[in-house]
């Protein structure tokens, strides 16, 4: 199954991808993405989300 993988040293918090994949990507208190995993949105959600970020700090991790 695959899972997401936000560098949140790169996220720059414009929330996006919790917009588009709420339950796959939360904001923290720090104002970074955390990804939620096992993703709760589908591949289709979570490619438009991963699409969507303006950093391209989202990324797949296959298992
Ligand atoms: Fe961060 Fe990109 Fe989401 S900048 S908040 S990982 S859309």
């Amino acid at each position: 199954m695959k899972q997401v993988l936000v560098d949140q040293s790169a996220c720059i918090g414009c929330q996006m991808c919790a917009q588009i994949a709420p339950a796959s990507f939360q904001m923290s208190e720090e104002g970074v993405s955390v990804a939620l995993n096992p993703p709760g949105d589908s591949e289709d959600i979570l490619k438009q989300a991963i699409a969507c970020c303006p950093v391209e700090c989202i990324s797949w991790l296959e298992d």
